[in-house]
């Protein structure tokens, strides 16, 4: 299939361009056996923060969020070796990319789309693991949530996007994002969205159907 009159492809970063899971991996050897689990609860309190700030009308940036979600899932895991936090936030300043990113992202500028991120990240954070993964010169632009002061899913994140692309209708940007919530919320508010399901998972039971579901982001190109 092809998604047709596309402009620009956004992409969520972290769990699409990067791999969150990287830092906790690479400090296996510190974490008392516990290191999935911690990557899993980790994630999850941070995603969990994001949605209440969002309800509760009381923003945080995302490195804050990270830092106390992280906090959070020490103490609950009992990993209480000093100087683990800081390290392991250190490493998420510099994520490993996934190996199909630079690749996709070549393909699309060849032929001839846009590229952005569309993050929950701070501009800060979103600038270094951007830098450290080498993708810097394949992105024309890296948007925050941090000029809207809200989380996704919130319809006026997504809109952020169209009005700093500068794109009026919101089928010209197709929107990729490895987290089913993000690529349901993008469908739903109106993009062209791409889940990318690196395992296999099941949709979401929200409103939203992405228009196209796709493995790896090596088969993003021939969608364009
Ligand atoms: C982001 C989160 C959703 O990059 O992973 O926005």
């Amino acid at each position: 299939m092809k998604l047709e009159g596309i402009q620009a492809v956004v992409f969520d970063a972290y769990g699409t361009l990067f791999d969150v899971a990287s830092p906790v991996a690479k400090m296996a050897a510190d974490l008392d056996g516990k290191g999935e689990e911690l990557a899993r609860l980790w994630r999850q309190t941070q995603l969990d923060y994001t949605w209440l700030r969002s309800l509760m009308g009381v923003h945080d940036d995302f490195w804050n969020v990270t830092r106390a979600a992280l906090d959070q899932t020490l103490a609950a895991l009992e990993l209480t070796e000093a100087g683990l936090a800081d390290e392991l936030m250190a490493l998420y300043l510099k994520l490993d990319a996934y190996p199909d990113a630079a690749e996709a992202l070549k393909a699309i500028k060849g032929k001839s789309r846009r590229t952005a991120i569309l993050s929950n990240g701070s501009p800060s954070m979103l600038d270094q693991a951007v830098r450290h993964a080498g993708l810097d010169k394949l992105l024309d632009q890296v948007l925050s949530v941090e000029d809207v002061g809200i989380y996704k899913p919130s319809r006026r994140v997504y809109r952020h996007a169209m009005q700093k692309l500068q794109i009026h209708d919101a089928p010209s940007i197709c929107f990729v994002s490895g987290n089913g919530w993000d690529a349901q919320g993008a469908a739903h508010f109106g993009f062209q969205a791409v889940r990318l399901a690196r395992r296999a998972e099941a949709d979401e039971k929200l409103p939203g159907k992405p228009a196209a579901r796709i493995t790896s982001l090596t088969e993003l190109p021939a969608l364009l």
